[in-house]
C-alpha cells in the first residue's frame, strides 16, 4: 500500500473535478481542433505475422437478458484451445468498426467524444490456428500483427500479478490507452475517460464472451512495469488501462471449480 494513498486519491478528483463557477474561465481557451487530432490508428508495419480476421461468422446466441444474467467472472479454464472465430467475434464486440462518419469511425463499443485513446493487446495462450505469443489488434485493416511469436504463458501469468487462470486461458487482453489522443481533449480529466472508456470495452467483451459459452474474467491487477515492458510499451504516453482474461470452461461447474490464484490478488 502506498503510504499517502488517501492523499494521492483526493488530490486526483479534486484536482480533475468540474464546478460550475470554473466552467466559463476554464473552457475558454479549450479549442479541441478534431481535423488536427492525434492519430487515431496505432499499426505496426514490421510485425513478426499479419492475421487478417475478416468479418467474424456470427453463432446463433442467446437472447440478450439471458446473457445479462448469465454472466459471471469465470476462471475454471479447460485449457482447450479458442477458435479463431470466437476470437475473432470477441474482438468484433470490443473494438469493431460499425459506423464511417467520414474522417472517423464509430466502433461496438462508445468512447468519450469518439476519440478512440485505446489499444488492444493479445497475449494469446491457446488459440487455433494462432502461434503462441503477443499480438496488436489493427483496427482499421481488421488484422492481428503478431509482435513476439513464443510461448508467454509464464511472463505474461507473472505480468497479470502472477493470477493463475491466466496461464490456463485462449487468450489474456491487455487495453491501453494513448494518452495524446484523449488529453489533446479532456486535458486533467484525461485518465478518468480512458477508464471508462476501457469499462465499457471490457463489458462488451464480457457479454459476447458468455454468448459464446466462454468464460472471462475483467482483471485491475497487475504489474505495470512488467506489462509495460512485455507490450513493449513506455508506460507514460501509452500505458496499461485494464486486462482481462477468456478462454474455455468447464460446463456449469465454474461455482465449485474455480482456479484459484496462487496468493492473494486485489480482485
Ligand atoms: C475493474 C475490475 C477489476 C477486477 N479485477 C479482478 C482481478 O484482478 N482478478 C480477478 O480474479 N477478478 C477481478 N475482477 C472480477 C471481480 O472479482 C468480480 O467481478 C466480482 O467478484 C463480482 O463477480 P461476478 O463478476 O462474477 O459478478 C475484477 C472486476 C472488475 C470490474
Amino acid at each position: 500500500m502506498h503510504p499517502e494513498w488517501r492523499r494521492i486519491c483526493d488530490e486526483y478528483m479534486q484536482a480533475t473535478s468540474y464546478a460550475p463557477e470554473e466552467m466559463d474561465e476554464g473552457w475558454k481557451d479549450r479549442t479541441y481542433d478534431r481535423a488536427n487530432r492525434p492519430e487515431t490508428y496505432l499499426t505496426y508495419p514490421d510485425a513478426a505475422v499479419r492475421i487478417e480476421l475478416g468479418k467474424p461468422d456470427f453463432p446463433d446466441a442467446p437472447s440478450l437478458w439471458s446473457v445479462l444474467e448469465g454472466r459471471r467472472s469465470k476462471r475454471n479454464f479447460l485449457d482447450q484451445p479458442m477458435t479463431l472465430n470466437q476470437l475473432n467475434v470477441l474482438l468484433w464486440a470490443t473494438q469493431g468498426v460499425t459506423a464511417d462518419m467520414g474522417d472517423y469511425q464509430l466502433r461496438t463499443s462508445p468512447s468519450a467524444g469518439a476519440l478512440y485513446p485505446l489499444e488492444t493487446y493479445l497475449i494469446v495462450n491457446n488459440v487455433q490456428g494462432l502461434e503462441r505469443g503477443l499480438y496488436h489488434l489493427d483496427v482499421r485493416g481488421w488484422a492481428l500483427e503478431g509482435l513476439r511469436l513464443e510461448d508467454l504463458r509464464d511472463a505474461g501469468t507473472e505480468a497479470l500479478l502472477d493470477q493463475e487462470m491466466c496461464r490456463h486461458s485462449g487468450v489474456n487482453f491487455v487495453w491501453t490507452g494513448v494518452i495524446e489522443r484523449c488529453r489533446a481533449k479532456y486535458y486533467e480529466r484525461t485518465y478518468r475517460y480512458l477508464w471508462w472508456d476501457s469499462g465499457h470495452v471490457a463489458e462488451n467483451l464480457a457479454l459476447a464472451a458468455t454468448a459464446l459459452g466462454l468464460g472471462c474474467t475483467c482483471m485491475g491487477a497487475w504489474y505495470d512495469g512488467l506489462m509495460h515492458e512485455l507490450l513493449g510499451i513506455d508506460g507514460v504516453e501509452h500505458v496499461s488501462l485494464l486486462t482481462a482474461t477468456v478462454g474455455t470452461i468447464a460446463g456449469e461447474d465454474w461455482l465449485t471449480d474455480r482456479r484459484a490464484p496462487p496468493k492473494d490478488v486485489p480482485s
